[in-house]
């Protein structure tokens, strides 16, 4: 074990200076709700209205935002995906939602969203056609975002259906650009990457991406099971050194969306989902019916200081420290820092997943080998001084807060397919 960790800790926590979209937005990864994987395309409002993409679905989760402690604690924005337009542009070439099932329109949408403390999405498709078949951006650029304008939208997800990969750089760039020249900032969340890599052998230009808008999609969408979100989670790792490299305030990957509270996780793969996103600085977007949801995913959406982590204002992405068949270990640097002639030393949020379905498993570490002195330039020792990490379990409120030397022995027990996440707070002494 020990060798083991040490072979891998070579991998950087470095800061990166990389300049991102300059509107302002996303300093650290947006939160909220969107309806895609729970709700899909399902307009058959004759059948179930609570079910089907339309103007109650989004107020509904809107007041339960409220009404939950959801805003209270970060998860502002409410974003509507694929199959809200009707099959057709008005005469004037504007796009329209479905008249029946968003009978008051977006702009309507979006001012309940404005008067409760929320913030709207909306989704478009760099294509002819969106993925579903509704009006697609091309040939539609400026209508399209003096339309989302006008309806007062806060963030656009632009997918990339039907579209020939060789001219996704230009046409994200281009429309990153007309949002630009509109005046008002909104989220730029791009689906950009996520075709070049699954669906051809292009190579993304990550820099360009970075630049260009505020979020980006790299994997397959997600669904409510363990082998989506544990393949979402290696795929993240597996790939961290390119992807890290431009993660910042105002740009972020974005492994698609929160599962929790949907049949097909349970409370320890949910918090799995929960603890990864937030060491990997993802967007944090539910879909899930919150007008449904068991209180003890509820609990776990709502951790406020699993949050604190994701939202982090370092915006500095962790890293997988540790990776075999049986177990994962993520470290992402936090505050607060402690500042010193040495430097600045931060503190750590440090996760453990137990990838196995069949039994818990126990394990035993020293926090330094880790890492967790990794960015402490001189010998401490040296210069009569100790670094001591305050540890305390971030799900479990059972668990004793520690503290820990970093060559203590640290014991850890993981749950079959769960977590342990932890944060250890620097205490530097002399
Ligand atoms: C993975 O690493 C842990 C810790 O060293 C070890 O206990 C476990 O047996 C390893 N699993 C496999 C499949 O090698
Ligand atoms: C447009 O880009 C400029 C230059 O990067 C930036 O300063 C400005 O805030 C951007 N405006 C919007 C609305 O995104």
């Amino acid at each position: 074990m020990c060798s083991l960790i040490h072979i891998l800790i070579v991998i950087s926590l470095e800061v990166v200076v990389i300049s991102g979209l300059d509107n302002g937005l996303c300093l650290t990864p947006p939160m909220g709700w969107l309806s895609w994987e729970r709700f899909g395309c399902n307009i058959k409002c004759h059948l179930n209205r609570d079910e089907c993409i339309s103007e109650k679905l989004f107020t509904d989760m809107a007041d339960r935002l409220v009404s939950d402690g959801y805003r209270d604690v970060g998860y502002d924005r409410v974003n509507i995906d694929d199959c809200w337009m009707s099959r057709n542009r008005a005469e004037d070439k504007k796009l329209l939602a479905d008249p029946k099932r968003f009978p008051n329109g977006i702009k309507y949408l979006s001012d309940y969203m404005h008067s409760r403390g929320l913030k709207i999405g909306i989704y478009q498709n760099y294509g002819l056609r969106t993925c579903m078949g509704y009006p697609g951006l091309i040939g539609f650029q400026k209508v399209d975002a003096q339309t989302f304008v006008d309806w007062e939208v806060d963030m656009v997800k632009l997918d990339a259906c039907f579209t020939p990969v060789h001219t996704l750089d230009k046409g994200f760039e281009d429309f990153s650009e007309v949002l630009n020249k509109t005046g008002r900032p909104m989220v730029y969340s791009c689906s950009w990457p996520y075709y070049q890599l699954h669906t051809s052998q292009v190579i993304p230009n990550w820099n360009l991406i970075a630049d260009k808008c505020n979020i980006w999609r790299t994997y397959h969408d997600i669904h409510s099971n363990w082998k989506d979100i544990l393949a979402t989670i290696d795929f993240v790792g597996d790939n961290q050194e390119i992807f890290n490299r431009n993660v910042g305030p105002g740009r972020f990957n974005d492994p698609d969306m929160l599962l929790i509270g949907n049949k097909g996780l349970t409370v320890d793969q949910s918090r799995v989902q929960m603890g990864i996103w937030a060491i990997i600085a993802a967007p944090l977007f539910m879909s899930n019916d919150l007008r449904s949801i068991g209180q003890e995913f509820k609990d776990i959406l709502l951790n406020k200081e699993v949050i604190g982590v994701n939202q982090d204002r370092m915006a500095r992405p962790g890293v997988r420290v540790f990776h075999n068949e049986t177990l994962d270990i993520w470290l992402r640097p936090v505050l607060p820092e402690a500042k010193h002639s040495t430097g600045s030393h931060t503190s750590y949020a440090l996760a453990f997943i137990n990838r196995l379905s069949e039994r818990a498993i126990s394990i035993a570490v020293k926090l330094d080998e880790l890492g967790l002195k990794h960015n402490i330039a001189v010998k401490l020792d040296e210069l009569g001084l100790k670094h001591k990490y305050f540890v305390s379990d971030l799900f479990d409120k059972t668990f004793s807060p520690q503290v820990l030397t970093a060559d203590h022995m640290f014991h850890v027990t993981i749950p079959s397919t769960g977590i342990r996440l932890f944060k250890a707070v620097i205490d530097l002494e002399n």
